[in-house]
Parts: C-alpha cells; sequence; structure tokens
C-alpha cells in the first residue's frame, strides 16, 4: 500500500507545533481514518473528537492543508499526497489538546439570543396552520451541524478576535432560522444590531464556502437579517410607520384602560 506523511498539530494551551507521521493509506480513505490508524499505531495520546464519521455530528471540524474542513468528509483522493497533508486544530477557538478546541463561547452566545415564541394556535386544537413555502425558506437552516467552521474562517473572529459583540455566521442561520420562521413573534432586530454585531459581517461569503451543508448563509441568511435591520433604524418610512403604530396601541391601551376603570368604577358602584 502507498504512504502518505500527515503533519498534524500537537500541543495544549500553552505551546505546540507541527510533528510528522507516516502511515499506510488506501483507495476511499478520509483525513480521519489516517489520524485514526496513526493514533492506533504510532500516538496513542493523540487528541481529536468525533462521533459520528458520516458529516453530521460537527465534531471532526480541523483546517486540513490550512482549509477548514471536516475530517471525516476529507477524502484523501481530493488532497495532493505527494507532500505532507497539514491537520490543525480550528486556529479562532483556544487549543485544548491536540486537535481539539474550546468551542464553549459559540453555546454561550446561543444562549444570548432570544428563544422560539410561537403565536398562539390557529386552531381550537392546538395546532397552526402555514403555508410550505414559509416553511421551505427556514428548512435549509436546520441543516446546521454546529460545526464551526464558518466561526473559524470569519475573519472578524479569526483575525479580530471579535468575540464580544458578534455572533458570527452559525449564529445568524439560528437568528435567521427563528426570525423567518412562519410561526414566530419575537422581535429580534435591535439584538442583530446592538449585541450580536452584524455590521461587522462585510459579506465576504467565507463563510459560505466552508459549510459542510452547503447552507447559503450569506445570501438567505445574513444579508435579509441585514436588510431588517436596515428598515428598522435607518428607514424613515418604516420609522415613521412604527411609531404610528406604537401610538396607535398606546391610544387603544389608554382606551382599554379607560373602558376598564369605568367598568371598575362601575361595579365598585354596584356594590
Ligand atoms: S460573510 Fe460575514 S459572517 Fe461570513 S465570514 Fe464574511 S464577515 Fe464573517
Ligand atoms: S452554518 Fe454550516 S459551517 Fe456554520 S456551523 Fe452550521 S453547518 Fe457548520
Ligand atoms: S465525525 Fe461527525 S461530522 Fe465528522
Amino acid at each position: 500500500m502507498p504512504s502518505a506523511t500527515f503533519s498534524i498539530w500537537r500541543g495544549d494551551r500553552e505551546s505546540g507545533g507541527l510533528k510528522d507521521y507516516s502511515t499506510e493509506v488506501s483507495e476511499g480513505m478520509v483525513v480521519l481514518d489516517a489520524v485514526h490508524k496513526i493514533q492506533a499505531e504510532q500516538a496513542n495520546d493523540l487528541s481529536l473528537r468525533w462521533n459520528c464519521k458520516a458529516g453530521k455530528c460537527g465534531s471532526c471540524s480541523a483546517e486540513i492543508n490550512g482549509l477548514p474542513k471536516l475530517m471525516c468528509m476529507t477524502r484523501l483522493n481530493t488532497l495532493p499526497l505527494d507532500r505532507p497533508v497539514t491537520v490543525e486544530p480550528m486556529r479562532s477557538f483556544p487549543p485544548i489538546k491536540d486537535l481539539v478546541t474550546d468551542v464553549s463561547w459559540n453555546f454561550r452566545v446561543k444562549q444570548g439570543i432570544k428563544k422560539f415564541k410561537p403565536r398562539p394556535p390557529d386552531a381550537p386544537d392546538g395546532t397552526w396552520r402555514m403555508a410550505q413555502q414559509d416553511i421551505d425558506r427556514v428548512q435549509e437552516f436546520r441543516k446546521c451541524i454546529e460545526c464551526f467552521l464558518c466561526q473559524d474562517v470569519c475573519h472578524v473572529l479569526r483575525e479580530h478576535h471579535h468575540f464580544d459583540g458578534f455572533a458570527g455566521p452559525r449564529y445568524f442561520v439560528h437568528i435567521a432560522a427563528l426570525e423567518m420562521h412562519p410561526l414566530d413573534v419575537e422581535d429580534r432586530v435591535e439584538e442583530l444590531k446592538k449585541a450580536h454585531g452584524i455590521g461587522y459581517c462585510n459579506i465576504t461569503t467565507c463563510c459560505r464556502k466552508v459549510c459542510p451543508e452547503s447552507i447559503t448563509i450569506t445570501e438567505n441568511a445574513i444579508i435579509p437579517l441585514k436588510e431588517r435591520v436596515a428598515d428598522h433604524f435607518y428607514d424613515p418610512l418604516s420609522r415613521l410607520f412604527r411609531m404610528f403604530q406604537s401610538k396607535k396601541k398606546e391610544g387603544t391601551h389608554a382606551g382599554t384602560e379607560t373602558a376598564a376603570q369605568g367598568r371598575d368604577s362601575g361595579s365598585a358602584g354596584a356594590r
């Protein structure tokens, strides 16, 4: 069998570097197979995350020859094996050990996003009615496997380390799935601008290019969300409409209160 060399990053939070391993490879192997073979035969203490080996759990994210990819979905026959294949941890997140990174920041970001809030049921049996085209629109976003490769490649995080005040492409996809959901009535537009920093995204499309689920992150999620932010904050007609709506609500509320007070005093008089 032919052999190939893999330069695998070994190290921890303090220090580390690439170490070469040569191993036999065969037809149909993916990078994860080769790394497992090296782990079994030459480096028992090599740490890596994996679970499904089918591109569905999002655990085996790494940088292969400098590109963010899933190790289990990267076939060796797509790589030049006449020189060492580099396998490194995602650089945007702190290394824990070898190929394992600390991605817990992502989970904290998710906790800060307003949850799904459905409107009241449409029918007395507690069910809703939705148009198929509205469901189809958000279905794409539900394919996300939380591999965080898009977060890894985004320059706002990778180069500028803007971990405070920027949610990143994975969470713009998540917010788009909620905001465009036909039943959701929550409003996340203010947070999108202020807490989640969507303005820092300059639509480079790098995130879309690395997504293993081929989610059209920029065109279908980020750009429509940016349009909502622009409408909310910068469109004078939308602002006027919202002012009118809130005044109308205040008026209705005041009217309701007056009527309620009237009812209260009426019933108090009757007592
Ligand atoms: S398009 Fe926006 S979110 Fe995606 S990588 Fe570029 S800057 Fe980051
Ligand atoms: S949007 Fe794509 S690249 Fe980003 S976490 Fe989800 S599956 Fe991974
Ligand atoms: S092992 Fe699950 S995505 Fe690679």
